[in-house]
């Protein structure tokens, strides 16, 4: 029944969402609203940079039935515990930072009707309400890296991040966002997260749909690789004594060379056998370039329907490889890409480039 509200519920956001058809080999997008993240700041690896991740979930926040589990609510998952969707990512982020954690808890419990939970957010959005939360004892001034993660709902933050972020101060800190969603990614969520923290930095983010969420522990730790939560020294091992090591590559278009990096991935270890890797591309929407692979990668599992500027991507349901380069007004994907590297260097040439271009990936000179 809930699965049959929430599907009512996404098709009334899609008829809202503008689609572009194109050829056979396009990646294609859907548009919701502009996502704007700092890609280029670095957090420093060190000793005393403490972490908190910060999450609400509707499972800590709703009064189930005492009969409730994993099969009658898609916001529940079982594994040795019982766990909201966005708690679980919530866990094994700090599994791997060593973090602490903390619940935003509202004094009123949400309903566990999910039409009646849908108008109760309809009403606290149009109203900009900002609901009470319970005390704690949660010192913001501890920590010099938030995390901040959420259910997506209505293509947004549910508006209890809000109050959170209206609380606490998190000027001078590092916030890095992430969601969990039933398939249509973070929406504006990202961007809300940004204007309501007024935090020095907001990183990255990573949007996990809520069917994958019990095996992403791997897509989690790779994008704490790449955005230099987790150590990249091979000298240092992650929370779980996964080494992370990444390969410094150039990405050569005519006279033009970026540097750019190849990830330590099962499916980015496939490139980096195959360097340096030819590529027709041909640009699409003034924020990528891509083009079909002449090999076929094995490890091709995770996805995501967003992207950041200069991810270097797979994408297994074309086989193509693409470069995204500029955020413009669709930054939804409807065609699940795989980071594998970043490009590093301005990605400001590829507003020079013809739109068809032979595009070259080799190891850095
Ligand atoms: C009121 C409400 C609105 C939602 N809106 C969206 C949405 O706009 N897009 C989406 O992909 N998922 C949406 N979802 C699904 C949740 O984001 C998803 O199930 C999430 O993983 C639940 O996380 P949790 O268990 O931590 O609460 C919505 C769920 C609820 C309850």
């Amino acid at each position: 029944m809930k699965k049959t509200q929430l599907l009512a519920l996404f098709l009334l956001i899609s008829v809202c969402i503008s689609a572009c058809g194109q050829s056979q080999k396009t990646i294609r997008h859907v548009s919701e609203e502009v996502t704007t993240t700092e890609t280029e700041t670095v957090i420093e690896q060190k000793e005393d940079n403490r972490i908190l991740i910060v999450y609400f979930s509707r499972y800590g926040n709703t009064d189930y039935p005492e009969d409730v589990d994993a099969t009658t609510s898609a916001s529940i998952i079982e594994d040795s515990g019982t766990f909201g969707t966005t708690e679980y990512v919530a866990r094994i982020i700090q599994d791997k930072t060593g973090g602490d954690l903390h619940l935003i808890e509202t004094v009123t419990p949400y309903t566990a009707d999910f039409e009646e939970l849908r108008d109760v957010n309809h009403n606290e959005m149009a109203e900009n309400f900002l609901p009470e939360l319970k005390e704690s004892d949660l010192d913001i001034s501890e920590y010099d890296t938030v995390f901040i993660g959420f259910p997506i709902w209505a293509t947004d933050v549910p508006q209890p991040v809000l109050s959170f972020l209206n609380q606490y101060d998190l000027s001078g800190k590092t916030v890095i966002p992430f969601c969990t969603h039933d398939g249509y990614g973070a929406g504006s969520s990202y961007a809300s997260v940004q204007e309501a923290s007024h935090a020095d930095s907001v990183r990255d983010g990573i949007a996990i749909e809520a069917k994958d969420v019990p095996g992403a522990a791997d897509l989690i730790q790779e994008w704490l690789s790449r955005i230099q939560v987790i150590t990249e020294n091979p000298d240092e091992t992650s929370a779980e004594g996964v080494k992370n090591e990444i390969l410094p590559i150039q990405i050569v278009v005519g006279d033009e060379i970026m540097e750019g990096v190849l990830y330590d991935s099962p499916l980015a270890d496939e490139f980096r056998e195959k360097l340096p890797i030819s590529v027709s591309m041909v640009g699409y929407g003034g924020r990528e370039y891509y083009g079909g692979i002449d090999f076929t990668p094995e490890n091709a599992e995770g996805g995501q329907l967003h992207f950041e500027n200069g991810d270097i991507t797979y994408c297994s349901t074309n086989n193509s490889m693409a470069i995204f380069y500029a955020q413009t007004d669709r930054p939804n994907l409807t065609m699940e890409v795989i980071p594998i590297g970043k490009v590093i260097s301005d990605l400001a040439v590829f507003d020079t480039f013809s739109g068809n271009e032979e595009i070259t990936f080799r190891v850095a000179e």
